[in-house]
């Protein structure tokens, strides 16, 4: 196994560090703070191919391999976080379905707006009453003439409030379990189709989340995605390449954690030395470095997997396991590192903790990316 990166992977590796330390980092604590979500630099990252990176150019794509995408999902997100995800779901999850299943007249009416930014994209799966147990759905979709009528409730809906462009899983057949699921392309505005009030988060507050509501929502039938049927596989194999975009996401927190506890172990001093020259605080370090080291080789090991059109989902999921847990102790121990002053807003390190905690619980709570890869070593 290589990971050594190309030439242009290194230069998209460069390119992302450039634009997220440019356009990024100036007001990322007061975004956090009053929940503002970047429009205008998500709007720079449509421009700069980041919204679009794995679709080919013949659909306004950037055309980029997924290692690629790893590389710019890791920078972004090791600046700002909830730009890492709002990048994460209209590349990996919305672009991804358009890719792999619509046909091209969809694609060449939504793909080639969602792929520069003209258009975001948001993915709805979970509903109320279904998250881990994502096919126990109460939503419907009743076929009506050449037109399908949705009822129900969506929630946790990345990119929900701005999205012009969603892709909806909702049952069309009621008794026969996730194989009555169906997939449907779904423009925000249409009569029958609200969203709610944006949720208030603990963490990645720069990205916005609500619930979706459909009260006799007409979509027309040339709206579903491939079959009727779909929808759960379309969802579950899309969210196996999504989890290696979050895993990127908690890879960036993690390394922006390391590299905040490493600058400041050097400057601090207690007890007339740098608190760096302490085993307490070189152990944090190194356990730190080691983890994202592990985490960086099976993201990137992922997504080599998924460029060479290979099995990847058991390496996705542990992938996102462990970079997820590297974040979540990674951000903690920086605070630590820090004290009282990691405490306080203004250093932007509390922000980590609270941003790394997301990445054990979307696209797949931790456990179930343990029963994805427990499954997968039981069947190989
Ligand atoms: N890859 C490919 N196919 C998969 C799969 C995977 N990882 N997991 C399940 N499937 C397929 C199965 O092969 C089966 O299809 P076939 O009939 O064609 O073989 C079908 O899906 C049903 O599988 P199961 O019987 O195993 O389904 P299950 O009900 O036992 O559930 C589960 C499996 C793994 C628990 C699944 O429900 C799951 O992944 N849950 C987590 C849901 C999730 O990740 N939600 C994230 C919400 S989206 C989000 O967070 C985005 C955001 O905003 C940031």
């Amino acid at each position: 196994m290589d990971f050594k990166l190309t030439e242009e992977q290194e230069l998209i590796k460069k390119t992302a560090r450039k634009f997220a330390i440019e356009h990024l980092e100036p007001g990322v604590i007061e975004r956090d703070d009053l929940a503002k979500t970047p429009y205008e630099q998500i709007k720079m990252m449509g421009e700069l191919g980041f919204l679009g990176m794995m679709v080919p150019e013949e659909w306004n794509g950037a055309g980029m391999d997924a290692v690629s995408y790893v590389v710019a999902m890791e920078e972004i997100s090791r600046i700002d976080a909830s730009a890492g995800v709002i990048m994460s779901v209209n590349n990996s999850l919305v672009c991804q379905i358009f890719l792999d299943w619509a046909n091209d007249a969809q694609r060449q009416k939504y793909l080639t707006k969602l792929a520069t930014g003209e258009y975001i994209g948001a993915f709805s799966l979970s509903e109320p009453q279904s998250g881990s147990d994502a096919s126990n759905m109460h939503t419907f979709a009743e076929k009506d003439g050449d037109s399908y009528i949705l009822n129900g409730t969506k929630n946790w809906i990345t990119n929900g409030l701005t999205s012009d462009v969603l892709m909806v899983m909702v049952p069309t057949t009621k008794g026969i379990g996730y194989k009555g699921i169906s997939c449907f392309i779904i423009e925000s505005g249409i009569p029958g189709f609200s969203r709610g009030a944006k949720e208030n988060k603990l963490g990645i507050r720069g990205s916005e989340t609500c619930e979706i509501y459909f009260d006799n929502c007409r979509v027309p039938a040339e709206n579903m995605v491939n079959e009727a049927g779909q929808g759960f596989r379309i969802a579950m194999k899309t969210l196996n390449g999504g989890r290696i975009g979050i895993a990127a996401q908690a890879l960036g927190i993690a390394q922006a954690a390391l590299e905040k506890s490493v600058a400041y172990a050097k400057e601090r001093k207690q007890f007339g030395k740098t608190i760096g020259t302490f085993g307490a605080i070189q152990s944090k370090i190194a356990i730190m470095a080691t983890n994202i080291e592990a985490s960086r080789l099976l993201t990137l090991h992922a997504a080599q997997l998924k460029d060479e059109h290979k099995s990847y989902a058991k390496e996705a999921a542990m992938a996102k396991q462990f970079a997820s847990q590297t974040a979540v102790d990674a951000a903690r121990e920086c605070v630590q590192i820090h004290g009282g002053y990691g405490y306080m807003q203004e250093y932007g390190v509390e922000r980590l903790m609270r941003d790394a905690k997301i990445t054990q619980i979307y696209e797949g709570t931790s456990e179930i990316q343990e029963v994805v890869i427990a499954r997968s070593i039981m069947e190989e």
